[in-house]
């Protein structure tokens, strides 16, 4: 193959190349990277060879300052991606950055495309948060060969080698809080059991959708097989709880199908709510068919449910700071654009075609008790808790 024949000439091109970035100020040399930087510094001769046949530098090496990067968001319909769109726009430029930020509606050929432009304008990292988690292969890979570094971010970067590493919150965690906080909800308000309960999921294509899930289930499951909770619809597999693209009214559609066939004349005392909006969703369909409110897990900390629980109309959200999230990525990033590669993972995932680097922070379950503490340096959070 045509790569193997000029293997050694073109591992001297990316030599040179790399001692030429050095010299116009792209940072430090490829060959002095840490030895726990990887991906990208840890990537084979071979790889780097092919990035530099294709003219671009790989980012181990480091680029330059102002450098273009990418930012490609799933949709803006829910606060934490649009708090995502501020906030990489706000801190990449105060590091001196160019940004281009897009956001695809929830469409994957959007995305595709939208990718696809942030590698024609010499983006030197684009960070992305998939719509479809499996459905990006082709393009990540044509920004990989490009030397592009690809950060997946909030959500994983499935069944492609194109992706350098994952800034997220623990997705299993997250689900774990989702399921305790439901139980301990149910004993703190429901007095005693058995519970009526249904359950939630979000958008199938979203790869967090399943594992948030799989983490609220491992809590749950244990107590519907004791009997503890009854799901009076059967319904208990992720296909047939997920809400497709995350869509509120679709949630709340389905609530309004359970509550009218199965809670007609039955109380229905708690739902797990894969995020906040679809938690809002589910707590005006019960109102709506004059059921008691039942306990509703929740995510994001998004503005409005924060006032439904400090109100005591949800019962709780999980925490996932926006800021912290950016701030990671940015530090990444500036990693990269120094030579210093991708900083040191702290756990790992199989994408289906790699291990991925997961740079992973902790979410924090909110309830009324705790939404004080919880916020104490979030001001704006913290002002709608009166
Ligand atoms: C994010 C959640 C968000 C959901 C819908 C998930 O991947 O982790 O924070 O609510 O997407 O936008």
């Amino acid at each position: 193959m045509k790569m193997r024949k000029h293997l050694s000439l073109l591992i001297a091109t990316a030599m040179v190349a790399t001692v030429g970035l050095t010299g116009c100020g792209g940072g430090r040399k490829a060959t002095t990277e840490p030895e726990d930087s990887k991906p990208a510094a840890a990537e084979s001769s071979t790889q780097e060879a092919a990035a530099t046949e294709s003219g671009t530098q790989k980012p181990a090496a480091g680029f330059k300052e102002g450098a273009t990067i990418g930012v490609s968001l799933p949709w803006l319909g829910t606060q934490n991606w649009k708090e995502a769109e501020e906030m990489f726009k706000t801190q990449l430029e105060a590091e001196g950055f160019k940004v281009i930020i897009q956001a695809a509606d929830n469409k994957v050929p959007q995305q595709q495309q939208q990718i696809e432009s942030m590698i024609q304008n010499g983006a030197k990292v684009i960070i992305v948060g998939p719509v479809d988690g499996s459905q990006l292969g082709s393009v990540l890979e044509e920004a990989e060969a490009a030397g592009i570094a690809i950060i997946g971010y909030d959500r994983l970067l499935e069944n492609t080698t194109g992706v350098d590493g994952v800034v997220q919150f623990g997705s299993i965690k997250t689900g774990e809080l989702q399921g305790q906080a439901l139980l301990d909800g149910l004993a703190k308000e429901k007095g005693k059991g058995p519970y009526n309960i249904e359950l939630f999921g979000g958008g199938p294509a979203d790869p967090n959708a399943p594992n948030f899930f799989k983490g609220a289930m491992s809590v749950l499951q244990p107590k519907i097989d004791d009997g503890t909770l009854v799901v009076l619809s059967g319904q208990t597999d992720f296909t047939q709880c997920a809400t497709l693209d995350w869509d509120n009214a679709k949630a709340q559609s389905r609530m309004d199908s359970l509550l009218s066939g199965f809670y007609s004349d039955k109380e229905i005392h708690g739902v797990l709510s894969p995020n906040d909006g679809i938690a809002r969703a589910i707590i005006t369909a019960s109102e709506q068919a004059g059921q008691s409110i039942p306990v509703v897990s929740g995510l994001d900390a998004e503005n409005e449910s924060v006032e439904w629980i400090w109100s005591g109309k949800q019962y709780s959200t999980v925490a996932k700071p926006t800021d912290a999230l950016v701030g990671k990525t940015v530090d990444i990033i500036k990693s990269l654009q120094a030579g210093n590669g991708m900083p040191k993972a702290d756990t790992s995932v199989n994408n289906g075609k790699k291990d991925v680097d997961v740079y992973e922070l902790p979410p924090i379950v909110v309830t009324k008790e705790n939404a004080k503490e919880a916020f104490a340096n979030d001001p704006d959070r913290l002002s709608l808790l009166k």
